[in-house]
Order: C-alpha cells, then structure tokens, then sequence
C-alpha cells in the first residue's frame, strides 16, 4: 500500500499568509460580500460537518444513499459482467472506502486508488482494507480534484475505471459537471495515446416530487439544518468572523426551474458580521446560499456524459426511478 499526499494542509490561513491561503480567505470574503451572499459548500466539511453528512446519510428523508446502495447490491453482478475486472479502480471522493469495498468481491480490481482531499482520513481505512484484501494493489492519494488535477505516475494507466458514488456530481453546477467529466475522461487515457480503454461509474440523483426533495434536505430532525448552520462556525474559524449561529435559520428548497435544491442561511434579524477588515449588514430574511444539489432526468445525464466523450452507457436504477447508476465507456 503507498499514500501520496499532493495536497498541502490548508488548515488556518491569516489574510497576510502566503498566497495560495490569501486566495481561500479572499475567494471567502467576496462570497460573503456579494450582493446575494454566497459561500462554498466545501465548508461543511470540518471534523463536526463531516460527523453530521454521516448522519444525514443514515436520516430516513435523505433516500439517496440507501436507495444507490440497494441498487448495487440488486444489479453488481451485472455491473460486473457489463464491466469486467481487472481494473484500476479510482474512487473519487473515497472517504471511508466503503462504498468502493462493496465492489471488490466481483468486480476483482487490479488496483484500488482512494483520493480524498486529506490522505490522513484515507490511511486509516486503506490500511485495513489492504489486511482484508491483500492481493490488490492500493495506492492512497490525498488530492484536490475540485478543480484542474492530475494523476501520479503510481497509477496503472490500464482499464481506468472512475468510481463517483452518492450523486456529488449534482453538487456542481452544468458547466462545471461537464468539465470534471471532461477531466475523468481525459484521464482515461492514462498514457496519452489515444487509446482510452477506461470509463466511468457514476451515481446520479433523479428528479423527483418536489415534496420527497424538500424533506430530503429538511429533515424533521434538524440534521441537515445543523450541517447547513455548522459552516457559519467553520467560517468563523477561517476567517476570524463572529457569526452567531442562532442568528440565523436554515432553509432548503427544490428550484423546479433550475432542477436543483437550494440550501440557504437566512439571517432571523437585522445583524451585521465582522472579520478583520470587513463587515457585512445582513437585513432580516437575507440570506447566504450555501449549496445547489442539482437532479437529472437519465437522458438529461446521458447527453451530458456525451458531450463529455463517453458513449456506451448502461444504466440501473431502483423500482421508484429516485436514483441511477450509470456507467460508460470512453470513447
Ligand atoms: C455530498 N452531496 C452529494 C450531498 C447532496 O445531497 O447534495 C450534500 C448534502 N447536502 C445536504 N444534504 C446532503
């Protein structure tokens, strides 16, 4: 087992800090400064964020994990057999790894590459993936690909097979989905020869009732609502600002027009926000948008993945039509 680590640590970051911090803290502060305030979804992810999107997992409103696990133990030995083994397997976003560990035992990958934006959360469950399958090859690696990105050389260049489970594809807006796509299948052709033997297995999130939607992200519990409100603490963190987490109110809703779940912070009174060197009036009812979650019809996906160079699509999908998993070949 090796793991790389291409990322530097990006923990705290003061506005006279090399540039690359400055760019996070400046990228934050004109969000937040806009007209309609806006703040990127990555910062629901601190160590308390993290615990919590677990827990909406588990939540019965949010369908989407359960209903794509369902679908891959329904359909994985076609999967399989659609797929064929051998592959090196690239697990985007990998987490905790259990998700790609579900595949092994029929899809047999040559060899298994975790990326997670910190290698320290990946090391733990490589390590003790590699005890319970010893024979196929991990290789760990802590990188960004939220935007431009390459793969080391430790990578097999054969049979590259993208894995992108849980719908994080919806978590990108059009334009930006199609150039992470594009960038997948660029990387498909490992060695650059033209000859992409590789593909990609994707779960996508359909468009549903509105209602299903709605619950989904507003939970009767308040899980996503604390998930939605914990960025206001990680932004403090960040950015040294007072934001006071009971000032403010969590708000999700299905955008029918847009096909997207809106989650906003709305300020419950008139306050304004400091940090050093800035401040923001908020007026009652205004309002942060934190994330967009964007759904698909399947066709909508296909033409998608099409302009992005991959054809030969299979899809499966479970009995109510909430959710798909696609898979298509480079071509
Ligand atoms: C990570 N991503 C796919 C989740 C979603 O459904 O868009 C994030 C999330 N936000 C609120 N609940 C879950």
């Amino acid at each position: 087992m090796s793991v790389l680590s291409l990322e530097e640590n990006t923990s705290l970051r003061p506005p006279d800090a090399e540039p690359r911090l400055r760019k996070v803290w400046q990228e934050l502060e004109e969000g937040l400064l806009s007209v309609s305030a806006h703040a990127s979804p990555k910062y629901f992810y601190d160590a308390v964020g993290s615990v919590l999107f677990e827990a909406i997992c588990e939540l019965p409103e949010y369908y989407p994990t359960r209903t794509e696990a369902e679908i891959f133990t329904r359909h994985l030995s076609e999967m399989a057999h659609v797929i064929g083994t051998g592959a090196t397997l690239i697990d985007m976003g990998a987490g905790n790894c259990a998700k790609a560990a579900r595949l092994f035992p029929q899809l047999h990958p040559e060899q298994y590459v975790p990326i997670d934006i910190s290698v320290d959360h990946l090391h733990e469950s490589v390590t003790r993936l590699q005890q319970r399958f010893p024979h196929i090859e991990m290789t760990a690696l802590g990188m960004d690909f939220s935007t431009q990105w390459h793969l080391p050389d430790e990578v097999r260049s054969e049979k590259r097979l993208f894995f992108y489970p849980g719908s994080s594809i919806g978590n990108f807006d059009q334009e930006h989905a199609l150039g992470f796509l594009r960038q997948l299948r660029a990387a498909c052709e490992g060695d650059g020869d033209g000859n992409a033997d590789g593909g990609i297995l994707i779960g996508v999130d359909l468009i549903k009732d509105s209602a299903l939607l709605d619950a989904a992200y507003d939970d009767a519990l308040g899980v996503t609502a604390a998930f939605n409100l914990n960025m206001l603490r990680h932004i403090n963190r960040v950015l040294g600002s007072d934001f006071d987490v009971r000032q403010w109110q969590h708000l999700a809703f299905f955008n029918t027009k847009l096909a997207r779940i809106e989650m906003h912070l709305q300020a419950r009174s008139d306050l304004t926000v400091h940090w050093p060197g800035a401040e923001r009036r908020f007026a009652k009812g205004e309002r942060i948008h934190t994330e967009n979650s964007y759904k698909y019809t399947v066709p909508r996906f296909l033409h998608l993945l099409e302009q992005a160079g991959f054809g030969r699509t299979r899809y499966w999908s479970d009995p109510s039509n909430w959710f798909a998993v696609i898979y298509a070949q480079a071509i």
